[in-house]
C-alpha cells in the first residue's frame, strides 16, 4: 500500500520574545502565576508586517532542504492556520507563490489548535488516493493579531510561529513496519462554540474580532478528548502505549500534557514539550515541536511518533507515524 512518509521537517519562530514580566508590566499577571498555571515562560511575537506566510515560507524552506526536495517536487499544499493574512486567497495559495510552485493544488484548513493534525491527515490521504505524490503540510499562526491584549485571561497564552513537514509517497507493506504515517483520527463536536471562539468574522460581523475563551471548561474537555483519541490511535494500530517512543502533542498547557499523560498510562519522559518556550501557537505547536526533538536527535529513523491536538470548534485529534 501505499505511505506517506515523512521526508523532512523545519520550523520558524519570529525573534521577538516577549517574557511573562513584559506581559505583566501591560495586564494583571505575574510570571509566577503564568508559570504555575500554564508552564509558559516565553513567547514569540511576530514582527509589525511580519505575516502568517511569512513564517510559514521560512519554515517550508527548512522542511524542503531537510527533505532534499525541490519546490518543484511539490504537487500539494495544505497549511493549516486560523490568523491567515486575507479572509482570501488561502495563505496557503500565497504560500505556493512564494515557493514559485505553478502546479498542484494549494489550500488553507481551519480547525484551529487541532489545524495540522487535520492538514497532516488531509495530505495524507491525497497521497494514499494516488492524487499527490509530495505534499508540503504547514502549521503557521500569528496569534499576536487576534489577542484581547487587555485579557488576562487569554493574551499570556498564545505565540507566532510555523512549522512544516514534507510528505512523499512511498510503497509499505501495509504493517506497522512500515516507515510513514500509520494512522489519524479526526474528531469535531460544534456544539462547544462558545467556550472557545473569535467573536469576528467576515460574514458575522465584518471585522476580524479577539479570541474568547472558557478556559477552566476548555481545560477539562482538553485532557478527556486527547486521552481518548490517543487510545482510539493505539487500539486502530493495536499498538500500545510503551510501544510509542515519542509523543507530540498540541503545546497549550504543561498542566494538560500532564494530565492526559497520566489518564493514558504514557511516561512523561517521552512527551515532547515546547509550551514553556513558544506559548500556545495553535496549529504551528505539533510541527514546532516535532522540528526542535528531530534536530536534537530526540526522534530518530524508525522511531513510533504519536501527535495529538485538542482546539476551538472543538476539534481534536490524533496521528501515529513511523519516522
Ligand atoms: O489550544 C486550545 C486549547 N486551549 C487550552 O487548552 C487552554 C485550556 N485552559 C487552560 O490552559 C487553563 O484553564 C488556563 C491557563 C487558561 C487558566 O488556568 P486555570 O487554572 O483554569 O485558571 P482559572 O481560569 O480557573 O482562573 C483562576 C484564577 C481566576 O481568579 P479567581 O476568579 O479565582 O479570583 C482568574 O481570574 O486566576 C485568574 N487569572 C489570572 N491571574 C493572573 C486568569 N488569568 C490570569 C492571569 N494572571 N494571566
Amino acid at each position: 500500500m501505499i505511505r506517506s512518509v515523512i521526508a523532512g521537517c523545519g520550523s520558524y519562530l519570529p525573534e521577538r520574545r516577549v517574557t511573562n514580566d513584559e506581559l505583566a508590566e501591560k495586564v494583571d499577571t505575574s510570571d509566577e502565576w503564568i508559570v504555575a498555571r500554564t508552564g509558559i515562560r516565553e513567547r514569540r511575537i511576530a514582527a509589525d508586517g511580519e505575516k502568517t506566510s511569512d513564517l510559514a515560507l521560512a519554515a517550508s524552506h527548512e522542511a524542503l532542504r531537510d527533505a532534499g526536495a525541490g519546490p518543484g517536487d511539490i504537487d500539494l499544499i495544505v497549511l493549516a492556520t486560523a490568523t491567515p493574512n486575507l479572509t482570501f486567497p488561502a495563505t496557503a495559495a500565497t504560500v505556493q507563490a512564494d515557493l514559485g510552485i505553478t502546479r498542484g493544488a494549494a489550500f488553507d484548513i481551519q480547525a484551529v489548535c487541532t489545524g495540522f493534525i487535520y492538514a497532516l491527515a488531509t495530505a495524507d490521504n491525497f497521497i494514499k488516493a494516488g492524487q499527490s505524490k509530495a505534499a508540503l503540510v504547514i502549521g503557521a499562526e500569528t496569534f499576536s493579531r487576534i489577542l484581547d491584549w487587555e485579557d488576562r485571561g487569554t493574551c499570556v497564552l498564545f505565540g507566532d510561529g510555523a512549522g512544516a513537514v514534507v510528505l512523499t509517497a512511498s510503497e509499505g507493506e501495509g504493517t506497522n513496519a512500515d516507515r510513514g504515517i500509520l494512522t489519524s483520527h479526526l474528531h469535531a463536536d460544534g456544539r462547544h462554540h462558545d467556550l472557545l471562539y473569535v467573536d469576528g468574522g467576515p460574514s458575522a460581523t465584518q471585522s476580524t474580532g479577539h479570541l474568547r475563551m472558557s478556559g477552566r471548561e476548555v481545560f477539562r474537555h482538553a485532557v478527556v478528548n486527547l486521552s481518548a483519541v490517543i487510545d482510539e490511535a493505539l487500539e486502530a494500530t493495536g499498538l500500545k502505549a510503551e510501544d510509542i517512543d515519542w509523543i507530540v502533542p498540541h503545546q497549550a498547557n504543561k498542566r494538560i500534557l500532564d494530565g492526559t499523560a497520566r489518564k493514558t498510562g504514557i511516561d512523561p519522559s517521552k512527551i515532547i514539550v515546547t509550551v514553556e518556550r513558544h506559548g500556545n501557537t495553535s496549529a504551528a505547536s505539533v510541527p514546532l515541536a516535532l522540528t526542535e526533538a528531530v534536530r536534537d536527535g530526540r526522534i530518530k529513523p524508525g522511531d513510533l511518533v504519536l501527535f495529538e491536538a485538542m482546539g476551538g470548534g472543538f476539534t481534536w485529534g490524533s496521528a501515529i507515524a513511523r519516522w
